[in-house]
Order: structure tokens, then C-alpha cells, then sequence
């Protein structure tokens, strides 16, 4: 069975992108007319990029929950929404259907209600990946409260900071999560995110781990306690039921932190109905999503590929959706091969780090696994190399399955550049061509279009698409800045991109100070500001090298004024130092203690050249006559790590 807005063949793509483009407005109604409105919009698009203000089907009311829910519960309560497969093989799967997510969300909307949460208060969750994970992002949307969600590797100094941003009132935690053979204390975490903080009513905190929490009094609730009170209140004569808080299209349906070129991450926000609509609609396109069909998408929550891919895109598909709890490697590097043949897994969606990192186990760990579900491969996050694509390509997908490169960001809400599986042809290392209502260009240096083919420049989308960032939570200047003033009536992506002969994209990596580690996307200045915290540095500047498993690793250039103990020990001091202001995903992978940095006589770090002697280029590093001293370089290149 497919969707009324599933494109089935070239042709029905290459009409479906031309109407897009002529007629936004009534391609986009008509795609929009297959979801649950409670009132329909008066106009689909209004909109200028210079504000900017967008707003799609404005007018319109709705819940994204009964989208999600609700309206599948007649023809398919009974289906699979949610398998939940636990860190520990042993454990026992957990399968949520469609009634049973149902009931829960509404249970845990109660909770929310109870505890005082109402329309547009912000919840932040920090959690494991387990299905009330999904129960309390779900609860949130139904109860109209914008959901944050922080990832589990961030740290306390980073949640504090996200909490004020968000002046969030209240959270959702876990005592600890399962990764690997770790456990991780999240609620402690939290609790030192809230010492001193004012602001926090209530933090509820669901039981995973049993790990030992401190529980304070009148703030901290058990999640257990407080579902088994809404039971009562959400269930009557058998049959379950809480009202969805009706929203206008353009409110506000959650916020997702996330790190830019200069200080600290900012929270983009999407609203209800521009994101649910694109993401079901690319979700159904790209994967090509038949109604029968298992998805597993190896994302965490925490990041916009969970929010979108996971949990609103297939839900609001009515798809069956894996959510996997623990990491690709343990208890050996097979996980993923074992859980698609337990579950028959038909999609798969993954990160190049994680292809990568699976290689270089060996095919040990691949063979002896069917695989022979799997109909799609997809990967994000990373430009994918040749060897992983083919490795990926040849060894999980038996060379038949094709594989979709998916460019987006979590400014985007969903896919904007991809082939579509089976539908468009791929090519290894190019995500393709833009989805229906994407509009991409490249501009030069000085914002002049680059027209043609075998061409290459910055990355721009020139036309609003549903899901497209609203506002940076709190500062809507700090949106039009970053992404629509470099040029005007343009959206940039801060990628930069090539375009092959047939129009297909390649998308070649960041063009600002912002590096993707492991497909994490990490500030270069939000490093070197953590770095700079610790005693002892006078300065440092931090870019990106390449690296074989990460994409890209992160090189740090210190100066220090006195060394504590070694040289070594320091190295450590300065990783723990980053490990508590962001946490350990943006942990310098080389430290290299330094006398000077390069400058201009102006002050500014010439981070050209510190890039080229981290890549290991150091033959040619283009003009230095600018610098104040050019001395240091020397100095810089010898000490080389
Ligand atoms: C940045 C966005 C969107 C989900 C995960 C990352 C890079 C993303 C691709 C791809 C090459 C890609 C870009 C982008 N990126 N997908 N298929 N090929 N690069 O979200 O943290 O917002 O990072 O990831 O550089 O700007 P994010």
C-alpha cells in the first residue's frame, strides 16, 4: 500500500518537482489536505526571508499528536509504532503499538497537566533511548508545551546553559541509561545542572537503571508514581482519552540546541505544521515507505534525525519504527546486523561514522547474518566517503538495495537533498537532487549565483520550504544573521557544494568555523572558549583534520603559561576541563601546546594555515606575509601531532 503523495517513478518526480516550483502553494496544500487539521488553513504560505517570517498553512488548527496517533488508531491500533530493542540483547523487546502509544502519551499528558505544565511552558528532557523517551516528547506536543531535548553527552554546564535559554520549568530524566557497558547517571548530571537554579518547578524522573538519585523533596517526582495516578484519570469504562491541545499551525513544537561559528549553541525552533507535513512527506519519499514496512533509524533522540526520523516522520506515516537504546559495537560490532534480522528490518538509516567505524571491525561480524530484509539503505550526518559507501553498499546491501544520501540539518527539520530509493538513481558520494520544494543554488563569495553544471560554490535555498527554521529560541536577530543576512533573500546552509553535469549535488563539508565530529555538529569557538576556562591556558585555537573514523577529529593549538605536572597530565586536565563545560563529544582528539598562534596585525587567527598543518599539508600554506610573525609557524609546523 502506498501514500496518495508517494512518488512512484522518475517521471512522477520530475512533475512533482516542476509543480513545486511553479504552483508552492498548491503542491503543498495538496500534500497537506492528507493530514488531520481540526480547522484548515486560510493560505498555505506567507513569507519573506529578510525578517524573516514564515508562515505555512497559517490559520490552519491542529495537533501533531492525533496526526501521530489518533487518526490510526480505527485502522491499525494494533500495529507495531514503536520496537523498542534494549542496550542488553537479553532483555526483553518492548513493543509498542499503536493503542498502547495511545495510551501512554495520554497518560503522560495527564502527568504534564497535573504538574502545572500548560501551553507553550518549555520541557526539557534528558534521557535515555527508551519508549518513555518517546511518551514524554509525544506528551509534551499533545499538551502544546514546547519539548527540548538534550543529548545524553552533554554536559551539566550544558544543560544549565540550555535551561536558562529556554527559561525551562520543568524536566524529564532517567536516574541512569544503558550505552554500551556504561551506565550513565543522568539524573545526577541534571542535579548539578540545577544547583543554584531558580527557575525548574518539577523534574520527573523515570526509573531505568535503579542507580542511587537524590530525590528532592517538592521538586523531583518518580515518573512511575505519577503515570500510575493519570491511569486513573485518562481510562474511563475501558476506553482511553485525553484531548489534544489544539495548536495553530505556527506555534512553537519544540526547540533543538544546536552549535553555530560563534558562541553559544542556539535553539532553532520548528512549529507544528510546516514540520509535520515535510517530514511525513520526505519521510514516505525518500525511504520510499511501504505500509507494511520496518524502519530503523540508529539515530538518538537528541538529535534532529531522531526528532524527524524516528518518531514524527514515520509516526505521522503510520510507519513501524525501531528504536534502539544502546551503541553499534557492543556486545560486538554485529548489533545492527542482529537486531535487522530480528526484526526483519526492510530500512535502514545510518550515519557514515558509524559504516566506518563497523568496516574497520572487519566482514566477521556481518557474516552469518541473512540480511535479506532490507530493501533501502540511507545515510546522514556526514559527506560519505567512496570505501564506506561501496563497503555499505556491497556488503549490507548485497549490492541491490539502493542507497539514499540524505542532506539536511537541524535547521532544516527534514531532508532537503537526496535521491529517492529505487526512484531517483544514486551516486556514490552525492546526495543528489533536491526533494520537491527545494530550491537550492550556489553563490560565490560575493553572493553572485553560480549558474550551470561541473560548477561549485556556497550552498543557498532560495524558497521557504514547510519545515524550514522559524526563529532562534528567544533572539529572532540571531536567526536572520546566521542564516538569511550573508545573502539577502537567500537561507544559507553554511555548506558548500558542487554540482555535477546532471545537476546532482555534492555536498563538500562546512565552509565556517563549525566542524561535523562523528556527524555531531561542534563550534569551534564553543571548544576554545571551554579550553580557555581552565587554568593555566592563555589561548587556543581549535579546528578540524581529517579523520579516518570520526569524518572530521578535532585539533587543538594551546598556549599555556605553566605546565601542572607534565606536559600529559595537562593534556588530561584540559580534556576534563572540556568534558565538563560541553561534554565528552567535543573532547580535543589532539592537544598541541604552542608559544604563538598565527595572526594578523589586526589580531585575527589565520585558522587557514593551523587547518593546513593539522591535515598534514604543510607544504604549501599559501600567503603568510600578513602575519605579525611569521615565526610561529615554524615553530607550530615542527611541533606537529
Ligand atoms: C550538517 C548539519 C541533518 C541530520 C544530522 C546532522 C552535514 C548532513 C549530510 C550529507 C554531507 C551532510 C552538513 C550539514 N551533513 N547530512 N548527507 N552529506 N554532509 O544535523 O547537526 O544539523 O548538521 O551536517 O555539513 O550542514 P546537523
Amino acid at each position: 500500500m502506498s501514500y496518495p503523495y508517494q512518488i512512484k517513478n522518475a517521471e512522477e518526480y520530475k512533475a512533482a518537482y516542476k509543480k513545486s516550483t511553479e504552483d508552492p502553494e498548491g503542491f503543498w496544500g495538496e500534500v497537506a489536505s492528507h493530514f488531520q487539521w481540526r480547522k484548515p488553513w486560510d493560505k498555505v504560505l506567507d513569507w519573506n526571508f529578510s525578517e524573516p517570517k514564515i508562515e505555512w498553512f497559517k490559520g490552519a488548527k491542529l495537533n501533531i499528536t492525533e496526526n501521530c496517533i489518533d487518526r490510526h488508531l480505527a485502522t491499525m491500533g494494533d500495529k507495531p509504532a514503536i520496537i523498542w530493542e534494549p542496550n542488553n540483547p537479553e532483555e526483553r523487546t518492548r513493543v509498542v503499538t499503536y493503542n498502547r502509544l495511545h495510551k501512554r502519551v495520554c497518560q503522560f499528558a495527564q502527568v504534564l497537566t497535573n504538574l502545572g505544565v500548560k501551553k507553550g511552558d518549555r520541557v526539557c528532557i534528558y534521557m535515555g533511548m527508551v519508549p518513555e523517551l518517546a511518551y514524554a516528547v509525544l506528551g509534551c506536543a499533545r499538551v502544546g508545551a514546547i519539548h527540548s531535548v538534550i543529548f545524553g553527552g552533554f554536559s551539566a554546564q550544558s544543560i544549565a546553559d540550555r535551561l536558562y535559554d529556554a527559561n525551562a520549568e520543568y524536566i524529564v530524566t532517567c536516574d541512569g541509561a544503558y550505552r554500551g557497558n556504561k551506565d550513565i547517571p543522568l539524573k545526577s548530571v541534571i542535579d548539578d545542572a540545577l544547583i543554584g537554579n531558580r527557575t525548574v518547578k518539577k523534574v520527573i524522573v523515570y526509573t531505568r537503571t535503579r542507580t542511587p538519585v537524590s530525590m528532592l523533596k517538592g521538586r523531583d517526582v518518580w515518573w512511575e508514581d505519577e503515570m500510575e495516578h493519570a491511569e486513573q484519570q485518562v481510562e474511563k469504562d475501558g476506553k482511553v482519552s485525553f484531548p489534544a491541545t489544539e495548536m495553530d499551525a505556527e506555534d512553537p513544537l519544540f526547540i533543538l540546541y544546536t552549535s553555530g561559528s560563534t558562541g553559544k549553541p542556539k535553539g532553532v525552533v520548528h512549529s507544528c505544521a510546516g514540520y509535520m507535513v515535510y517530514t511525513a512527506y520526505t519521510f514516505v519519499n525518500v525511504f520510499q515507505y511501504q505500509k507494511e514496512d520496518i524502519h530503523f533509524c540508529t539515530a538518538d533522540i537528541g538529535w534532529i534525525t531522531g526528532h524527524s526520523y524516528i518518531l514524527y516522520g514515520p509516526l505521522s506515516a503510520g510507519a513501524t519504527s525501531v528504536m534502539f537504546e544502546g551503541i553499534p559495537t557492543w556486545p560486538d560490532a554485529g548489533r545492527f546486523w542482529d537486531i535487522i534480522d530480528k526484526y526483519k528490518v526492510n530500512i535502514l538509516y545510518t550515519a557514515p561514522t558509524a559504516i566506518r567505524s563497523l568496516m574497520g571491525f572487519g566482514l566477521g561480524h556481518v557474516h552469518g547474518h541473512k540480511l535479506d530484509s532490507l530493501k533501502v539503505l540511507g545515510t546522514v550526518g556526514e559527506p560519505i566517503n567512496q570505501e564506506a559507501w561501496h563497503w555499505y553498499h556491497e556488503n549490507i546491501g548485497k549490492g541491490k538495495c539502493p542507497i539514499v544520501d540524505t542532506w539536511w540539518q537541524t535547521e532544516t527539520g527534514g531532508i532537503l537533498i537526496s535521491n529517492m530509493a529505487g526512484v531517483t538513481p544514486d551516486k556514490p558520494t552525492y546526495a543528489t537532487l533536491p526533494l520537491p520544494g527545494v530550491d537550492p543554488i550556489l553563490v560565490d563569495e560575493n553572493g553572485k549565483i553560480i549558474e550551470g553544471n561541473n560548477v561549485s560554490g556556497n550552498l543557498c535555498i532560495r524558497h521557504p520550504w514547510p519545515s524550514v527554521i522559524r526563529t532562534t529560541y528567544g533572539d529572532h536577530e540571531r536567526c536572520r544573521l546566521n542564516y538569511f543576512s550573508a545573502y539577502p533573500n537567500l537561507y544559507f546552509t553554511g555548506d558548500g557544494a558542487s554540482r555535477d553535469e546532471n545537476g546532482n549535488y555534492r555536498i563538500t563539508g562546512r565552509v565556517d568555523d563549525v566542524l561535523n565530529v562523528s556527524g555531531h555538529r561542534i563550534g569551534t569557538a564553543e571548544v576554545e572558549n571551554a579550553i580557555n576556562m581552565h587554568a593555566g591556558v592563555v589561548e587556543s585555537a581549535v579546528v578540524g583534520y581529517p579523520h579516518d573514523i570520526k569524518g572530521q577529529g578535532v585539533y587543538a593549538y594551546v598556549i599555556y603559561d605553566h605546565v601542572h605536572g607534565d606536559e600529559n597530565l595537562t593534556r588530561q586536565d584540559i580534556l576534563q576541563t572540556v568534558t565538563r563545560v560541553i561534554g565528552p563529544i567535543a573532547k580535543p582528539d589532539k592537544i598541541q601546546f604552542v608559544k604563538g598562534l598565527p595572526k594578523t596585525r589586526s589580531g585575527k587567527i589565520m585558522r587557514r594555515i593551523l587547518r593546513k598543518i593539522a591535515e598534514g599539508d604543510t607544504g604549501n600554506l599559501g600567503d603568510t606575509t600578513t602575519l605579525l610573525d611569521p615565526g610561529v609557524v615554524e615553530e607550530i609546523r615542527s611541533g606537529k601531532l
